[in-house]
């Protein structure tokens, strides 16, 4: 069939499901080797290999850095066959390289479309990041509320106590007030060390991971990945940039933001219907990791689309090449 130029999310979504599939068995060697970059590089060559091969005119709007720091899925880097619709693309070969190298849980890669221009260009600084899973009024919890704030509130709004809550964390120095603040409340905190991408799309499926609140800072290409999969999924997000000093003030500005101090909601990241697709690397409870067997790898893959807010697992078992 000949490539057409609309934005037919249908249609796109397996090959998306193959891009992260494809980084995933790249970084199966590498699992619990104790070499990140490595790990990242073999994410980052088969991405790109797969997503080249994709009937789009892509841009990587969210990628592995600047163009001056990162060779390869730098933001800007035009991908895809150059025929087709004219996209937006934001990645992230392997989500927890330290995950991966340690063979700890919740290791993905994680790739989200939408059309040209509806992807929150997010420079790479941190983002001050809240999430909620699907069912909760509009606006329950907001970013200018105290974390106990947060955790009375969405109790309140779900008919439990405080202690009935969980709230997922990255585990950091800069969390350590907010974890003391929310642990007065009585809810439970489930610390992660890493991969907040994993750690907010927990929100949308509480009854399956427990995790009823994700807060805390990280890194805000992340962010929009992690809005992308709430759209698809359900559930509401907010996250506002942080600043540390004028190098970072001055990648916004090169991103075209101008408003240092917006709060932006998951639509306001994330502006039109997208496709999202993370394939499991080490075991979590939104994917399993990959297996290998004798001449096999096996990967689990969620591929999802916010126009039908489909969500699909896909498992998908593959010869490994011979050398
Ligand atoms: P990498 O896979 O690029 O190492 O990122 C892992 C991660 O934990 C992200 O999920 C998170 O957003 C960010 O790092 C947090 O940054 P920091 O380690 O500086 O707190």
């Amino acid at each position: 069939m000949a490539p057409t130029n609309d934005f037919n999310d249908r249609m796109l979504s397996l090959g998306l499901a193959r891009v992260s599939e494809a980084a995933a068995h790249a970084s199966a060697k590498l699992i619990g080797r104790g070499d990140e970059k490595a790990a990242d590089q073999a994410a980052v060559n088969a991405m790109r290999d797969q997503l080249n091969m994709l009937d789009i005119k892509g841009t990587v709007v969210i990628g592995e850095g600047e163009r001056d720091e990162a060779p390869m899925l730098f933001i800007g880097e035009e991908v895809g066959s150059g025929n087709g619709p004219e996209v937006d693309i934001a990645l992230d070969p392997l989500e927890g390289t330290t995950l991966t190298a340690k063979d700890m849980p919740n290791a993905l890669t994680v790739i989200a479309m939408a059309p040209r221009g509806t992807l929150l260009h997010a420079p790479d600084v941190y983002m001050d990041k809240l999430a909620v899973g699907p069912g909760y009024p509009k606006d329950v919890v907001s970013l200018e509320m105290s974390p106990a704030e947060r955790v009375r509130a969405l109790a309140k709004a779900g008919g439990v106590t405080p202690e009935d809550i969980t709230v997922c964390i990255l585990e950091r120095p800069r969390h350590e007030e907010m974890i003391a603040e929310v642990r007065s409340t009585g809810a439970a905190i489930r610390l992660i060390t890493d991969g907040d991408v994993a750690g907010v799309i927990h929100v949308a499926e509480a009854e399956i991971t427990g995790i009823d609140m994700y807060m805390g800072s990280g890194g805000a290409p992340e962010g929009v990945l992690a809005a992308a999969a709430l759209k698809c999924m359900g559930g509401q997000m907010w996250g506002r940039l942080m600043f540390r000093n004028d190098d970072e003030r001055g990648r916004a500005a090169k991103a075209g933001i101008t408003d240092l101090n917006r709060i932006y909601t998951r639509d306001e990241m994330v502006t039109a219907d997208v496709i999202f697709s993370a394939t499991g690397v080490t075991n979590g409870s939104i994917v399993k990791g990959l297996r290998r067997e004798p001449g096999f790898i096996e990967t689990e893959t969620i591929l999802m689309r916010s126009k039908t807010g489909s969500v699909r697992r896909m498992f998908y078992r593959n010869p490994v090449k011979r050398a």
